[in-house]
């Protein structure tokens, strides 16, 4: 199949402005599912990249994580998951998600009873209270900006309750958060914090909170990874400093750019189609399915990349060690082969197997305290308002990597 009238730049941030490109990835399945991107004048690194945008494709590249590497190709200098290159020995190969088994193996094992369901529904009452916190902060104006006001907030304070971030130290945490990501100062609406700054405080209060859990032990996910030990070159030993400042950086990073988006987004989708609000409000049995079409239809991580580590084949296209391999989730979740009707927002929607957590391996830590963070989210929203409207245009980050809202005006009504 020749893709030689193919010219679309995925590096291009313009092409993201306004919603992840439907209609090019529609176009990627159907003629070149496993297209060659060649390297434009935007493109990191000065190299091109291999785009699967298929379902199928995807869950095989992601099976065989020996052949796909989230950390680099033997020997390269840089790796990871993103297209540009990152340094090997400080993100790549240290940062959970862009490492590889065995000793990516052995941390998840560290990690996951903390997010296990037992966990997660001993959290269920402190985030339901954070949640009804949140809309109260609002609820009297009847309007807000949804996402910076309500979804910005609960995947924050999620993650620190996870991570065992003391009460008192929530607010600035949560403050250097938002600035060091993506909003800057002038977002915010806090004229103080430079986005610099933030991030100096964020770093000096991560190193500061593993080195006392690393000394003290105490609750939460992070004393847990800071008092472990796994298999090193040298024998049995703890995670390196830099290791557990990056898991630290990972959770609030990871933890929140998603979710919030998945819960905005969410919402525009349900008050863009009222039948659809109201099959949820008139049966609510119906949210874990909505959960799931909503992180289908939102699709917040748009790829992952991995590095192929020798000479393979994926659908019959030859890809050559050292090649960068991109993985477009957002692109799986509209596959017409596994979707009936892809574009269809359906709160009923089943069988749902979406890949907005990406598959094996390296499947999302958080799902389901994401999940959780979306049902509550929603109950909350439905039992106390009605009448939710977008009162202007969806805003959006300039970004090919996440489905990054900036700002989203809803006003809603108490319900009587
Ligand atoms: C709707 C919300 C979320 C979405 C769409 C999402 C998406 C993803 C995806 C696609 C991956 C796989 C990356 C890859 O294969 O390269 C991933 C991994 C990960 N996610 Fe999430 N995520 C969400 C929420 C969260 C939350 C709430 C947390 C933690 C509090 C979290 C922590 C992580 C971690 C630590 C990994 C790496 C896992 C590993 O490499 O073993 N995520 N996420």
């Amino acid at each position: 199949m020749t893709d030689g009238a193919l010219d679309y730049d995925l590096t291009d941030l313009d092409l993201f402005e306004g919603g992840f490109p439907d209609e090019v990835f529609t176009t990627l399945r159907r003629r070149a599912p496993v297209w060659w991107h060649p390297p434009t004048p935007h493109t990191p690194d000065g190299v091109g990249f291999w785009v699967l945008s298929r379902h199928a494709d995807l869950l095989a590249v992601v099976a065989d994580a020996g052949t796909f590497s989230s950390e680099g190709a033997p020997g390269a200098e840089g790796g990871g998951t993103l297209i540009a290159d990152l340094p090997v020995g400080f993100a790549a190969g240290v940062l959970l998600n862009m490492m590889d088994d065995p000793r990516h193996h052995q941390i998840r094992r560290l990690v996951t009873p903390a997010v296990a369901p037992r966990a997660l529904a001993a959290m269920e009452g402190e985030l339901r209270s954070r949640t009804t916190a949140i809309l109260d902060a609002v609820a009297g104006r009847g309007r807000c900006d949804f996402l910076l006001e309500v979804a910005v907030e609960l995947p924050l304070q999620a993650t620190a309750i996870l991570l065992g971030v003391p009460p008192g130290d929530r607010h600035d945490l949560m403050a250097w958060t938002n600035a060091t990501l993506d909003f800057g100062d002038r977002e915010l609406g806090d004229q103080s914090l430079d986005a610099d700054a933030a991030a100096a405080e964020l770093h000096r209060y991560g190193t500061a909170i593993c080195r006392a859990r690393r000394a003290d032990g105490g609750e939460g996910l992070l004393a847990t990874v800071a008092t472990a030990t796994v298999e090193g070159p040298d024998g049995t030993e703890p995670l390196s400093d830099l290791e557990l400042l990056m898991f630290f950086n990972l959770l609030i990073v990871a933890g929140s750019e998603t979710t919030r988006n998945a819960i905005a987004l969410g919402l525009a989708a349900l008050i863009e189609r009222p039948d659809q609000l109201a099959a949820l409000r008139h049966d609510p049995g119906l949210l874990p399915l909505a959960t799931e079409e909503i992180l289908r239809w939102s699709s917040p991580t748009l790829y992952n990349r991995r590095t192929a580590t020798g000479d393979t084949e994926v659908a019959g296209q030859v890809i050559r060690a050292g090649d960068k391999v991109t993985l477009w989730w957002a692109s799986a979740n509209r596959d017409e082969a596994v979707f009936d009707d892809p574009f269809r927002f359906d709160v009923t929607r089943t069988p749902n197997n979406h890949l907005a957590f990406g598959y094996r391996s390296h499947f999302c830590l958080g799902a389901n305290l994401a999940r959780l963070e979306i049902r509550i989210m929603l109950e909350e929203l439905l039992a106390r308002f009605e009448d939710f409207a977008l009162e202007g245009p969806i805003e959006r980050f300039r970004t090919n990597k996440h489905a990054g809202v900036k700002h989203m005006p809803v006003s809603f009504r108490p319900r009587a």
